[in-house]
């Protein structure tokens, strides 16, 4: 959660009610915010592809205000793939979209995937790199009537607490008990077994 000037911006995970809402806000959004990164028909197929609801397959995830929906974003369920983060028009460049892409990669760590993938539009491109995200290509998406949408892949990798078997074996007491031990027989041994050897080395001459 975060503080949209004083206003709270909580997050949630949709419920089938949000339903409709969800597709009158990415209409909106798309209509109001794509306009200025692609042509009429470029952005008419991009509507008509978002006029449904949303897919099963999603971890969808709502920004609300007051009680009232500003944005939303998509987390693929089985796959490490954002599929949407769509802001209302009236609420853009407050942190709504930060505060969404910051919980997607709570839950997409905590599910311990290690890196993010997103086809993002050419308006969402800046927003993604500014939170982290780098760009792999450009990628054109085939809509309706093989109208061709820009897009560009991009990634972030994402923090992951390392347990390699080298740093966990440093902190294991046990393993450093028995280096310990270990130490100490050859300590003893060696001159003891030197000795040794000396002694009867004399002895037999
Ligand atoms: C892209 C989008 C999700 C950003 O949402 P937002 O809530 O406005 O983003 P934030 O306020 O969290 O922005 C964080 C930073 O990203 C960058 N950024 C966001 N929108 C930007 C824009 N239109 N142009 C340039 N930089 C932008 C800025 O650096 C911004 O920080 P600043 O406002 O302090 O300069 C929103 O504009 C949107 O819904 N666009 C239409 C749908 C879309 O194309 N979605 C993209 C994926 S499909």
């Amino acid at each position: 959660m975060e503080q949209e000037n004083n206003h709270k911006i909580s997050i949630r995970s949709a419920r089938p009610a949000d339903s409709d809402a969800i597709v009158q806000l990415q209409l909106l959004s798309i209509e109001t915010l794509c306009a200025q990164d692609y042509n009429k028909e470029q952005l008419q197929a991009f509507l008509k592809s978002k006029s449904c609801p949303r897919y099963w397959d999603e971890k969808i995830f709502i920004a609300e205000i007051d009680q009232t929906i500003v944005g939303f974003a998509a987390l693929q369920k089985y796959s490490h793939v954002i599929t949407a983060m769509f802001v209302h028009p009236l609420h853009i460049r407050k942190k709504v979209g930060t505060t969404l892409l910051l919980h997607v990669e709570q839950v997409a760590m905590k599910k311990r995937t290690k890196k993010l993938l997103v086809y993002s539009s050419l308006t969402g491109k800046n927003f993604y790199a500014r939170n982290g995200f780098t760009t792999i290509c450009e990628y054109n998406i085939l809509l309706e009537n093989m109208v061709v949408f820009p897009s560009i892949k991009m990634s972030k990798q994402l923090l992951t607490k390392k347990t390699t078997k080298s740093s966990s074996k440093v902190f294991d007491p046990q393993s450093i008990q028995q280096k310990s031990i270990l130490q100490l027989l050859l300590r003893v041994s060696i001159p003891s077994i030197t000795m040794l050897l000396v002694y009867f080395f004399i002895k037999i001459r």
